[in-house]
């Protein structure tokens, strides 16, 4: 490091390039970063309100899992998210409209999962109402048809201002849950029903497929000072599984996903363990040992033969396989 690379950086410093220097991707490329939909066909349902302008990101988000997306959009969200963004993201045609090859049905190519997101007050009522009156209640019909077959899941992510989110909502959301819809919690902030995170979204998508391997499963993982823990107990949600993510106090950035309880150290790690009340499937220790014969299963971490302090040598895919097969 030399004496410039601790200089303060100005805010306003001119920036002229380099031109890159790098291969360039193509444009609509996104990088694997697990498999938990590879071959799956999820349509994402975009109503109008306005976190629609998110969707492009939950869309690529979706892709990083290996996921094919069909937009379906109402008028409504056409206001606050372009055809050209959507279909940008998701490489295929938005469906706006519904035409003599009936899109709704997705007879040839049925869809896997159904994620409304985000999802108005209006499309909630009208679906929990069983109206059909519009391109995204007329596939959500269908959907909750295959639903009750087990051969699709159905997601809705309510997204609005907090004085929508009346006993008029919440009797329809309660309804949907009734019938197997899942109802992702929204982030709460400043009085309103926000969306959650692209990264919440796809978990919830992967989590609810009627074969995640993990349905029914409950596991505890300790993560440590280094990004595995956090990534194993990522990968056993998205697979179905219900997840205690103990995490020891670093520099990580809390999971979204997992919502980790930050302990100080292993004690603490292990007295959180001892009193969970289970039962699990597995406990897992990635944190180098603290639990101790606590844990059924200890993942190796940055002493261990196979990582790097930061993660970054991991053979990720690997090691989750590794874990998933010895968990089944
Ligand atoms: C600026 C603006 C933002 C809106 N945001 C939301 C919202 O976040 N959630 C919601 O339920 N409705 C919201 N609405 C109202 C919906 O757009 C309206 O109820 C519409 O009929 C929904 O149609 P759709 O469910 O067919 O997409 C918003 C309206 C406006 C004008």
């Amino acid at each position: 490091m030399s004496r410039d690379d601790l200089q303060p950086r100005p805010l306003a410093q001119p920036w002229l390039g380099p031109p890159r220097s790098v291969p360039l991707a193509d444009d609509h490329a996104v990088d694997l970063r697990g498999d938990a939909l590879v071959g799956r066909r999820v349509a994402l349902l975009v109503c109008g309100g306005i976190a629609a302008f998110k969707a492009p990101l939950t869309i690529r988000a979706l892709r990083r899992q290996g996921a094919q997306v069909t937009v379906f959009a109402s008028p409504q969200a056409l206001r606050y998210v372009t055809t050209d963004a959507l279909e940008w993201a998701s490489l295929t045609p938005v469906v706006t409209t519904l035409s003599p090859q009936a899109e709704h049905l997705s007879g040839a190519c049925p869809f896997d999962a159904y994620l409304v997101a985000p999802a108005t007050y209006n499309t909630i009522n009208k679906l929990a109402a069983g109206i059909a009156d519009t391109v995204l209640t007329a596939t959500l019909a269908s959907a909750i048809g295959r639903m009750e077959q087990g051969r699709a899941a159905v997601l809705v992510a309510p997204t609005m201002h907090g004085s929508m989110h009346n006993a008029i909502l919440t009797a329809s959301l309660e309804r949907l849950q009734s019938l197997g819809v899942r109802v992702i919690p929204p982030r709460d902030a400043y009085g309103k029903d926000n969306i959650p995170e692209e990264s919440v979204l796809v978990a919830e998508v992967c989590a609810a497929l009627p074969e995640a391997p993990f349905r029914s499963r409950q596991f505890v993982v300790v993560g440590g000072r280094d990004p595995v823990g956090q990534t194993v107990a990522e990968d056993l949600v998205r697979r179905g599984g219900r997840v205690l993510h103990v995490q020891l106090a670093c520099a990580l950035e809390p999971s979204p996903i997992t919502q980790p309880l930050v302990v100080a150290d292993g004690a603490r790690a292990r007295e959180l363990v001892r009193a969970a009340p289970g039962p699990w499937d597995a406990v897992i220790d990635a944190t180098g040992g603290s639990l101790g014969a606590l844990a059924t299963l200890h993942v190796a971490t940055k002493d261990g033969d196979m990582f790097s302090a930061d993660g970054s040598e991991v053979d990720m895919p690997a090691l989750l396989a590794g874990i998933r097969e010895s968990l089944t």
